[in-house]
C-alpha cells in the first residue's frame, strides 16, 4: 500500500502531463465512487426505475449547471480546447429522457438531494470565479461518461427492461463520439495543451478531486432519499395490512 502510494505521487511528480496527473489524483476517489451503495447497485445490474429516475434528476441540475458555465467560458483559453459541445454536451438528452420517464411536466416534478444543489453551486461560483477549473469538472462527468457510463447503460437498458434505441437512454448515447476511446486520446491531448501556472494547476488537480467527492455525495444523498422513500412504503403497507386485519379482513 505504501509502495502503491509512492508510485502514486511518482507518478504525479515525473510527468507533467494534465491528463496523466488528474488520472493519479483522483485514482482513489474512483474506487471510492465505484463502491457508493448506488453504483455498486449498478454493478450488480440491480438498478429500479425509482432509482434511475432519481438519478436522472440530479444528473439533470448538474449538467445544466456544468454546460451552462462551459457555454459561458467558451472563449476562456483554458476553456476553448476542451469545449466540445456538439459532442458531449448531454442537457438535452437528459431533458428527453425525464420528458419520457415524468411525463412533459417533468421539471415540475424534479426531486434533487441537497449534495446535487452544493455541486451545482459549486460549478456556477467557479464558472464565475475559477473558469480555469471548469476542466477538472468536465474531465470528471464527461470522461467517466464514455468510459465506465457506456457499461452503466447498457446495465440500465438491461435492468429496466428497455430495447435499444428507445426512448430513456438518451442520457448515455453520443451520437457525435464514434470511437470513446478515440474521443478520450484526443480529450486527453487538448488538456495537455491548456497552459496552466503551477498555481492554477494545483488548483484544478485539487478541484478534480473535490469533483469526484461532490458525486459520491450525490450518490450517497440519492440512496437515502431512496431508502427513505422505501422505509415509508413500507410503513404504509404495514399500515394496510394492519387495518385490514383489524377490520377482519
Ligand atoms: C474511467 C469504470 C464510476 C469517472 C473509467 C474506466 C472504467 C471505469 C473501466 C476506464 C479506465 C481506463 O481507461 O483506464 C467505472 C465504473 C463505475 C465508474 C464501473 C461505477 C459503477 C465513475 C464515476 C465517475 C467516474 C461515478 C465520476 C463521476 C471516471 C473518469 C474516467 C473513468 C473521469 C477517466 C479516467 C482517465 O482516463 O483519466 N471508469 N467508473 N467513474 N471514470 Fe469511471
Amino acid at each position: 500500500m505504501e509502495n502503491q502510494n509512492k508510485m502514486h505521487s511518482e507518478a504525479v511528480l515525473t510527468n507533467s502531463d494534465l491528463s496523466e496527473q488528474i488520472k493519479a489524483v483522483t485514482k482513489d476517489s474512483h474506487v471510492r465512487a465505484e463502491n457508493t451503495e448506488l453504483m455498486l447497485s449498478y454493478q450488480r445490474g440491480q438498478i429500479n426505475l425509482p432509482q434511475y429516475k432519481l438519478l436522472l434528476c440530479s444528473l439533470y441540475e448538474i449538467y445544466q449547471a456544468l454546460e451552462e458555465e462551459l457555454d459561458r467560458n467558451s472563449e476562456h483559453p483554458c476553456v476553448t480546447p476542451i469545449y466540445f459541445p456538439s459532442e458531449l454536451a448531454r442537457l438535452e438528452s437528459l431533458k428527453r429522457d425525464l420528458e419520457f420517464f415524468y411525463g412533459k411536466d417533468w421539471k415540475e416534478m424534479l426531486v434533487v438531494p441537497a449534495a446535487t444543489k452544493r455541486y451545482a453551486h459549486r460549478l456556477r461560483q467557479i464558472g464565475k470565479d475559477n473558469p480555469e477549473y471548469l476542466v477538472a469538472h468536465a474531465y470528471t462527468r464527461y470522461l467517466g461518461d464514455l468510459s465506465g457510463g457506456q457499461v452503466l447503460g447498457r446495465i440500465t437498458q438491461k435492468s429496466l427492461g428497455l430495447k435499444s434505441g428507445e426512448e430513456g437512454l438518451a442520457f448515455f448515447s453520443f451520437p457525435g463520439v464514434s470511437s470513446p476511446n478515440r474521443f478520450k486520446q484526443l480529450y486527453r491531448g487538448r488538456m495537455n495543451g491548456i497552459e496552466l501556472t503551477e498555481e492554477e494547476r494545483t488548483g484544478v488537480l485539487g478541484e478534480a478531486v473535490l469533483a469526484f467527492e461532490f458525486n459520491i455525495e450525490v450518490f450517497d444523498g440519492l440512496q437515502k432519499m431512496l431508502s427513505e422513500t422505501e422505509n415509508d412504503n413500507n410503513t404504509l403497507q404495514r399500515h394496510a395490512t394492519h387495518s385490514k386485519l383489524d377490520n377482519g379482513v
